[in-house]
Parts: C-alpha cells; structure tokens; sequence
C-alpha cells in the first residue's frame, strides 16, 4: 500500500502546497472517520494490534504507534486513527486561547531529504471549543470502552507572556482533562517566541508543579486517578539541559517524556528555510541520540515516545532498541502514506510476541 502511495497519489498531492495538502488528508481521514462501518472495516484489515496491549504509564495501547502532534490539531480525526493502523493518537497542540498561528507560507517539503520546515505557531480552536467537540464526539464512553488512547498535547497562547504560562496551560489542562487518556505538555516547539525557555530551570519546575497540583486536586476531587502527563522535549537541548529536565520530572513524579520535537538546526541544510522547525529523516540521528541518552540516564525508567525522522521500519526498531515504549511518526506519513503506520506496526510487533 505504501508503493501505491508513493508511485502514484504522492505525485499529484506534491503539486499542491504542502498546507493544502494536509488539509486534503486531513479531510479525506475526516470521512473515514464519519462513517462508522466503513471505519470499522478499515480498522478489521489495518489495525495491527500486539497479542495483549501494551502498557506504557498505566495505559493500554492495542500497538506501539501514534500519530505525532501537529496532525489533527483541532480534534477533528481521531476517530479515524484507527482505520490507520495507529495505536494511538495526539490531539493538537492545544493552547488556551483560539489563534491563528503564523502567516502562511509556513509549511515547506524537501523530498530529496524526506524533510519538512513548518513554523505553523499552533493555529488551533483553543481548549474550549475542541473540549465541546470531544464531548459530543466521546459522548459518555468510558475511557476503558476506547479503541485505543487519546493523547493531548497542550501549548502556551502565543499573546500570553512567560510569566503566566502556568495558569494558560492549568486553564487548558482542566478544560479537556476528561478526554485525555494521557497529557504532552509542549515546551519545546520553536514556532511560539520564547516558548522553549519554559524547558529551562527559570520557569520547568514552577510549571510543571502547577500543572502536578492540577492533576492531584482533581483527582481528590473527583475521586478519580490522575491523568498520566509527559513533557515533549526539544531535540537542541545539551545533555547537561536534558539531566536537569530529568532530575525535575522524577521530582515531580511525572509519567514519562516525548522525545523529540522539531529542530532549529540548520547547519548542514543551508538550503532550507532558516525560520520554523525541521522534522523528517534529517531529524532521526539528534532523536535516536536523545532517546538513548534519556533511557541510559534513567535506566529506563522513564517511559520514553521515540519521535523524530522516523521514516522507515528500520528507524522505528531503532527507537525502540534506543529505549523507546512507543513511537509516533508525521513527517514520515507525508512521505510514506496513510497507511505507515500499519507498516511499522506491522515490523515491530514480534517484540511483544510470546515466542521471542
Ligand atoms: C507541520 C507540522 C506541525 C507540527 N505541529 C506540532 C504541534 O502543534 N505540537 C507539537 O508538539 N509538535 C508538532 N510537530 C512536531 C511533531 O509532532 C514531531 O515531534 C516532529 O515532526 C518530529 O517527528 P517526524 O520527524 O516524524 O515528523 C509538528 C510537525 C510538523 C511537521
């Protein structure tokens, strides 16, 4: 299936801007995703799922792969994941606030590197309006009754200065908590001015702590257990950077780490668009390198999502052999197809096979 993408849809959707494009896909997974048997069937042939579910921090995920942020930042989706092959899906990035993100262009495809530069700034609906669209689409379904976990990954408004973040990301936390299977708390994404200093020792623990008390008050308040949280990383972080973010999410008791997001690092692209984040294959050494220093430094007790340039099964056992619970992909789906993630699915399902 991924053949048929590449020889023949790849070329027509290439000859449209790289934001329309995903709006297209995006839209065609909308149907899918609309239409219940027809999802249903899509996910009898692609879902690959492991013998039992993998448990990453307390959840259950029918297989080890996600859809990154960034894909269906509006919750518009992920009903269809499925029918996709993923095993799990994060929703946004969310922030407080509804915004429009950055002035378009700001989406770029390199295909002779399967890279993509995208300064997107978080357009979003904001956390209200995407909680409604949850509510109506979740309805009272428990979360046991879920084909597979909803993650979601929250950001800063872009007009809501350092100093507030806190209450921004707790508004955004506590609006859309009763969907979440599990919470990415972004800090990492280089399209947001500044936001990548809540990463350092000035504001992470006093962020994190605010969102840690989040959890814990409506937990006691609801007598229901806390929501699993993992903080999504920059992959431009020294290793000195990264043993600092560790000593505080074991402080905090935090329930793993998304590593990584996009670069800033353009040294050997001079060529590509200085501004915004580059993900895709050029991507997949700093993250495989992160994801190893993570799970040596913490000897794997951290649970890790491995993300960043996967654009092959080869990478993907790579992360996992790197010490990665799960793995998430998007560039490599623009490249490869919808259905990647079936295939990687596919490639790492003897790891949880009773006869390895
Ligand atoms: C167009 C685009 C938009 C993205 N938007 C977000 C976002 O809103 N929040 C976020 O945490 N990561 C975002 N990302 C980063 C991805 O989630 C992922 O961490 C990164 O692209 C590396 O994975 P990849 O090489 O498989 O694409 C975005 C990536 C792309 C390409």
């Amino acid at each position: 299936m991924d053949i048929f993408y590449e020889k023949l849809m790849r070329p027509v959707l290439f000859t449209q801007n790289p934001e329309l494009a995903h709006d297209m896909a995006l839209r065609a997974m909308q149907v899918v995703g609309s239409i219940p048997p027809l999802r249903a069937l899509m996910e009898m042939f692609t879902l690959v799922k492991t013998p039992r579910p993998v448990r990453v921090f307390g959840v259950d995920f029918p297989n080890r792969v996600g859809l990154a942020a960034g894909f269906d930042k509006d919750a518009e989706i992920f009903k269809a994941a499925g029918a996709f092959g993923f095993g799990h899906l994060e929703v946004g990035t969310v922030t407080m606030l509804k915004q429009a993100g950055n002035p378009r262009p700001r989406m770029f495809r390199y295909p002779q590197y399967e890279a993509v530069v995208n300064s997107c700034g978080f357009p979003n609906d904001g956390a209200e309006e995407i909680a409604k669209r949850l509510a109506s689409a979740f309805g009272k379904a428990p979360r046991s009754k879920r084909k597979f976990p909803v993650g979601i990954n929250i950001g800063k408004s872009k007009i809501t200065p350092l100093e507030d973040a806190a209450q921004d990301y707790i508004f955004s936390f506590n609006t859309l908590a009763d969907f979440a299977d599990f919470f990415v708390i972004n800090v990492s994404s280089p399209n947001t001015p500044e936001l990548r200093r809540l990463q350092g020792r000035d504001f992470l623990p006093n962020l994190l702590g605010a969102i840690s008390k989040a959890n814990e008050d409506r937990s006691k308040k609801l007598g229901v257990g806390k929501i699993p949280v993992v903080l999504k990383i920059a992959p431009d972080l020294s290793f000195a950077d990264i043993d600092s973010i560790l000593s505080i999410l074991f402080e905090l008791r935090f329930d793993g780490i998304c590593a990584t997001n996009t670069t800033v690092d353009r040294e050997a692209y001079p060529e590509m668009e200085k501004g915004g984040g580059l993900s895709g294959a050029p991507l997949f050494e700093k993250s495989l390198e992160i994801v190893k220093y993570i799970s040596k430094a913490t000897d794997g007790k951290l649970p890790i999502i491995g993300v960043g340039g996967i654009t092959d099964t080869v990478r993907a056992g790579m992360m996992m052999n790197a010490g990665a619970s799960l793995v998430q992909i998007y560039t490599g789906m623009i490249y490869r197809g919808p259905f990647f993630a079936r295939s990687i699915a596919n490639s790492l399902i003897w790891r949880d096979s009773d006869w390895v």
